[in-house]
C-alpha cells in the first residue's frame, strides 16, 4: 500500500499505533506518583498511595503491547496489573498481574478474563526469566475468534470464542488499556503471608514501546466498523488460532511454567467449568 492509502486507512479504518506514552495514555490516578524519565514512565508505590495510567481512547480487537520492568528487589505485597477493560456491570476485562515476592524470589504472572462481569478464570505461571532486570513485552491479541495473551510473543494463555458451545465471548464492548500498580499484602505474595515491607519504599514498575494497533472506538456508534469490518489484519484467518509453532510454545510454557490453572481446581470447581472442557486440548 502506497504512503497515501496508508494514511487515509489510519483515518479512516480507527486504527491507532503509538510509541509515545502521551499520545495514548494518561495517568488516571496518584499523577504525582507517574513518573517521567524520558521515554521511560514509571508507576510509584509508597505508603501514601499507588498509580496507574489508562488509555486515553477505547478499542475493540486489534494487539495492545507493553514493555515492562517490574519492581526490582523486594516486591512482597506488591501487585502491577496490565489490563484491558471495558465499562459498567457486564464488563469485560482481560488481566496481566504480576504479583511481586521477596528479594529473589520468583514473581508470579497471574492471568485472569472476565466476560460480562463474570471472572474467577485465573491462570498463574513463573516466567522463564527475571521480569525485573529487564524490560520484556506483554501482549494481547483480540479478534473476533481469539483472544492471546503473549510474554515476548510467546503465548501463555489462549481463550477462545466458544459461542457455538453457549458461551459468551467477549466481543461487543469496547475497551480501555489500563496499568497501575497497588498494595495487596492481603494476599498477594504467598497467598498473603508475606507482608509490604514499606522501608523498602518507593516500589517502582517501568514502561516503555507503547503500541496499541486496534481499531479505536471512542463511543459505541464505532462498534459496528470495528466489528463488521475485514479489512484489519487481526481477522485475516491465519489468526484465528495459534500457528502451529505458538501451539508448540504454549504446551511448551504449561508445562513448565504453568503453576495454577483454575480449570483443574476441583475444590473451588466441582463441577469443571463448561469452557474449560473445550479449552483442555490446548
Ligand atoms: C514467591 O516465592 C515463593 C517461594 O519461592 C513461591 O512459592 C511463590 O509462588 C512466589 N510468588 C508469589 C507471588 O508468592
Ligand atoms: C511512610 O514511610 C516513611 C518511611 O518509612 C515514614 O517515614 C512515614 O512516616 C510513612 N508515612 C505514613 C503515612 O505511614
Amino acid at each position: 500500500m502506497d504512503w497515501f492509502l496508508w494514511m487515509m486507512c489510519l483515518a479512516m479504518c480507527g486504527v491507532v499505533s503509538g510509541a509515545k506514552f502521551e499520545d495514548l495514555y494518561q495517568p488516571s490516578w496518584a499523577t504525582d506518583h507517574v513518573v517521567y524519565e524520558g521515554d521511560v514512565i514509571g508507576l510509584r508505590l509508597d505508603n501514601f498511595s499507588g498509580a496507574g495510567f489508562e488509555s486515553k481512547s477505547k478499542y475493540m480487537f486489534g494487539k495492545v503491547s507493553i514493555q515492562i520492568k517490574l519492581v526490582e528487589g523486594d516486591s512482597a505485597g506488591t501487585v502491577t496489573a496490565f489490563y484491558m477493560s471495558s465499562d459498567g456491570p457486564n464488563h469485560n476485562e482481560f488481566d496481566f498481574e504480576f504479583l511481586g515476592n521477596t528479594t529473589g524470589e520468583p514473581y508470579l504472572l497471574q492471568t485472569n478474563i472476565y466476560v460480562n462481569g463474570v471472572g474467577n478464570r485465573e491462570q498463574r505461571l513463573d516466567l522463564w526469566f527475571d521480569p525485573t532486570t529487564d524490560f520484556h513485552t506483554y501482549s494481547i491479541l483480540w479478534n473476533q475468534r481469539i483472544v492471546v495473551f503473549m510474554v515476548d510473543e510467546t503465548p501463555i494463555r489462549v481463550h477462545k470464542n466458544l459461542e457455538d458451545k453457549g458461551i459468551p465471548f467477549a466481543k461487543d464492548q469496547a475497551m480501555g488499556v489500563y496499568s497501575s500498580i497497588w498494595n495487596a499484602d492481603d494476599w498477594a505474595t504467598q497467598g498473603g503471608l508475606v507482608k509490604t515491607d514499606w522501608s523498602h519504599a518507593p516500589f517502582v514498575a517501568s514502561y516503555k514501546g507503547f503500541v496499541i494497533d486496534a481499531c479505536e472506538c471512542p463511543t459505541s456508534n464505532d462498534l459496528s466498523k470495528c466489528s463488521n469490518d475485514k479489512r484489519f489484519w487481526w481477522d485475516e484467518p491465519t489468526l484465528s488460532e495459534l500457528s502451529l509453532h505458538q501451539s508448540h510454545q504454549l504446551v511448551w510454557v504449561r508445562a513448565n511454567h504453568m503453576v495454577y490453572d483454575y480449570c483443574f481446581d476441583a475444590t473451588r470447581f466441582p463441577v469443571t467449568p463448561l469452557e474449560c472442557q473445550h479449552h483442555r486440548h490446548l
